[in-house]
């Protein structure tokens, strides 16, 4: 089904494929862009078609795939392909392709609209593992970056037939979509800026199979990672257990206890233009841990004394550098409203996104939410049912405009 949906909607892409096994997955590619909204033109190099054939593409794409730079009727067609273009996508990116965009080679069609386009342009390379850590590879790929390219990828995998896995893999479909959603984004407030996003649960450890925990899965926090980083954002994301996926671009640290995320987040938070508390983090832990399996004797029950565990949030207050945004989230049961006041206060958050526990689709486990934003200023938003991307989004739109209204 046809989801349009920003940035994609109504953009000029210029997919450009070239002659490598990963092809066949920008099939994949052209369809999920069209389907987003964009026009695709697809221009592939002549060893591309040793992969792939132009049908498949004209097939999804609804538009004609285009090779030839001495097509009769249109001698200026790789001008009029470049100046359209909201973003030259090349995907996969051989290692001789690379090499060739790196010296500014233009004997073909996709050369030449790489040399007369302004719109952003973005590499996913695809090779064997040896051909990609050749120095001369590394340094056409530098040289790539040095002119103002981005690079995608690529991922540690299984390559070809017969080859051992390593570094060369084109990276999936999925993950290139997010990065064609930053680079057709463009400039935002948030552009540059480093921002920290906490995530998921803690488990605070009783013996050495056991933990108090929580149901929170990630989702929210992983949400607003990837929002960050599509608006521009270097993004840190200091997460508790959770099955999702890194977003693109995201570097990830993984952490246990309450106690490792203060220390991470206490790291990097000295350099953070953002901190967003989306973790859950346990308010307790147990005083003491086992070294072994606590096991049943007889009818005797283990108790289990507690104790509070690092407020993460309050502990950064002195540590923040001026003029960072943080945000904070709270999960209130009885008088949401004033509770949460008094955490924005007491915690100097900028905004603070309530959850309310007993509305249907919002709060753990579900990819739905329903928020409160409270504003520093006094100023309240209710937000409606909403998926938790587009609540990562509009709380996003809000941190930017504090970033813009500090600067
Ligand atoms: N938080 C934190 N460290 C903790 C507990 C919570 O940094 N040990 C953060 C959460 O990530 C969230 C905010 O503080 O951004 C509010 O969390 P919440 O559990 O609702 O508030 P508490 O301050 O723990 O207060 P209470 O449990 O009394 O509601």
């Amino acid at each position: 089904m046809r989801v349009e949906r920003p940035p994609f909607s109504g953009r000029r892409i210029v997919l450009g494929v070239t002659g490598g096994i990963a092809a066949f997955k920008s099939i994949g590619l052209a369809r999920e862009l069209t389907l987003a909204g964009s026009a695709v033109d697809v221009v592939p190099t002549a060893a591309a078609f040793e992969f792939v054939r132009p049908l498949s593409f004209e097939a999804l794409t609804g538009r004609s795939v285009l090779s030839d730079l001495y097509a009769p009727g249109d001698p200026l067609l790789h001008i009029r392909l470049a100046r359209e273009a909201d973003l030259v996508l090349i995907a996969p990116a051989t290692a001789n392709f690379i090499a060739q965009a790196a010296a500014g080679m233009a004997d073909h069609l996709l050369g030449c609209i790489l040399l007369a386009t302004k719109a952003p342009v973005l590499f996913a390379p695809a090779m064997n593992d040896r051909m990609y850590t050749h120095p001369q590879t590394q340094a056409n790929l530098a040289r790539l970056q040095e002119i103002g390219y981005h690079v995608a990828g690529p991922a540690e995998g299984l390559l070809a037939f017969g080859e051992r896995a390593g570094p060369g893999r084109m990276i999936e479909p999925d993950e290139l979509m997010e990065w064609a959603a930053r680079s057709l984004t463009g400039e935002t407030p948030l552009s540059g800026k480093r921002v920290i996003v906490t995530a998921g649960p803690t488990r605070e450890p009783i013996d050495p199979v056991r933990f108090l925990g929580n149901r929170s899965s990630g989702r929210m926090g992983f949400s607003l990672a990837s929002a960050a980083w599509r608006m521009g954002a270097d993004v840190l994301l200091v997460s508790g257990p959770s099955p999702l996926r890194t977003p693109a671009g995201v570097r990830r640290i993984e952490i246990e206890t309450a106690i490792e995320m203060a220390d991470a987040v206490r790291r990097h938070l000295n350099r953070s233009d953002v901190l967003i508390m989306a973790a859950a983090v346990a308010d307790f832990r147990p005083v003491s841990t086992r070294d072994q399996k606590i096991k049943k004797q007889g009818d005797s029950i283990p108790e289990i004394v507690l104790e509070h565990t690092p407020d993460v949030l309050g502990s950064t207050m002195s540590l923040r550098k001026p003029g960072a945004v943080v945000v904070g989230f709270a999960l209130e049961t009885e008088n949401p409203i004033e509770n949460a006041t008094k955490k924005l206060r007491d915690k100097r958050l900028d905004l603070l996104v309530v959850n309310d526990a007993g509305e249907p689709g919002a709060g753990f486990e579900v990819p739905t939410n329903r928020v409160t934003l409270l504003h520093a200023s006094g100023q309240r938003e209710d937000l409606p049912l909403l998926s938790k991307d587009e609540v990562a989004e509009r709380i996003l739109e809000r941190v930017a405009q504090r970033l813009v209204a500090g600067e």
